[in-house]
């Protein structure tokens, strides 16, 4: 069967680059003569029906834009069976014969579950946590690093100036990716991470260490998913004699927004025109993944049944590196 109508929706957490995903989509999809519907805030505009028709001027001047002009969100109506059967019977009444779903792990099992029904569905990875499996890098996590990275600068001016440590909040659920990504490009001298223990005393001998080694500061990433909390955290090393005073930063929704990277907009702009190309060649129920300089279809089946942790290589070398 030849797709007519190709509908496109991002959900989860907003990403930087879901905008030139949105462009390439629906640019592709008009090239090929084939309508473009937009649904808005993800599954729960499936959910309502809250779909509109796009056209090629609707996404002009959005390729710089961070965010998603098709909003986003989290639908737990569309959790259960009912809220699928409905966003199904609006996918039928628009007509809408492919599907095209941007965002991170959670929405690619909601992909899943439509494709299980019987949809067809292309997924695109979309999320700064860079928790998914079957691709290297997801839309959005090379402009994250950059901000991080442009506050780790920042922070270590001030931390240096004051002879203090600093702990610095990334975000990423319960993956470390960002934080040993960060802790690797920002030169920290340790990193909090979900997926490696750590205790308060560990944590003050690191500190101590490089405050006896003649630093000037530490900066400690501390990933949200990490089991204690930065601010728990540093009230406790503030009660200790570690040589430097401990503050907090919180980069928090910053990370998610902003101007899409070079490297996520090419991306972006990659996989969009990919997923579609996909959808047109017959295939569904597959994400498209970075491998190599390769962008290439991993079927939704492998990716939600594994979760992509942080790399503990650049661990030890953060770790090696700081001394
Ligand atoms: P992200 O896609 O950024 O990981 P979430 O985990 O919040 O964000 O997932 C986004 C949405 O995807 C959820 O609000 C829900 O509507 C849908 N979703 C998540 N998990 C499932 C699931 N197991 N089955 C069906 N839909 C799901
Ligand atoms: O999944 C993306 C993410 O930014 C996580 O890193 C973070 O834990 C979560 O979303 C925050 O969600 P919310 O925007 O709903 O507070």
């Amino acid at each position: 069967m030849t797709i007519k109508t190709i509908g496109v929706l991002t959900s989860g957490g907003d990403s930087p680059g879901m905008n030139p995903c949105i462009r390439a989509v629906v640019r592709t999809s008009l090239s090929k003569n084939i309508n473009v519907m937009g649904i808005h805030e993800g599954y729960a505009g499936l959910v309502s029906g809250d779909i509109s028709s796009l056209a090629a001027r609707d996404v002009g001047g959005i390729l710089q834009r961070g965010g998603t002009v098709l909003g986003t969100a989290r639908s737990p109506e569309f959790m259960e069976a009912k809220g699928q059967r409905e966003a199904i019977r609006n996918l039928n009444e628009h007509g809408i014969d492919g599907l095209v779903v941007i965002g991170g792990d959670g929405s690619m099992r909601g992909a899943r579950a439509l494709a299980e029904q019987g949809v067809k569905v292309v997924g695109v990875p979309g999320s700064i946590d860079n928790d998914l499996w079957g691709t290297n890098m997801a839309i959005g996590v090379d402009t994250a690093l950059n901000t991080i990275r442009d506050a780790i600068d920042k922070l270590r001016d001030t931390a240096s100036s004051h002879r203090r440590a600093f702990l610095v909040e990334t975000m990423g659920r319960d993956s470390g990716y960002l934080a040993v990504m960060a802790g690797l490009i920002g030169g920290a001298e340790m990193v909090l991470i979900p997926e490696k223990e750590a205790t308060v005393e560990e944590i003050a001998q690191t500190i101590e260490g490089a405050y006896r080694r003649g630093k000037t500061h530490a900066i400690i990433i501390v990933a949200e998913g990490f089991g204690i909390k930065s601010i728990d955290l540093a009230e406790q090393l503030n009660q200790m004699d570690i040589g430097f005073r401990t503050r907090v930063t919180i980069l928090g929704h910053i990370q998610r927004g902003g101007r899409p990277s070079a490297f996520d907009r090419l991306l972006a702009t990659r996989m969009g025109v990919a997923a579609v190309e996909a959808l047109l060649r017959g295939e569904s129920d597959v994400m498209m993944g970075l491998e190599g300089r390769d962008i290439q279809s991993v079927p939704l089946s492998e990716v939600v049944q594994h979760k992509r942790t942080a790399n503990l290589e650049y661990y030890e070398m953060c770790r090696m590196l700081a001394f």
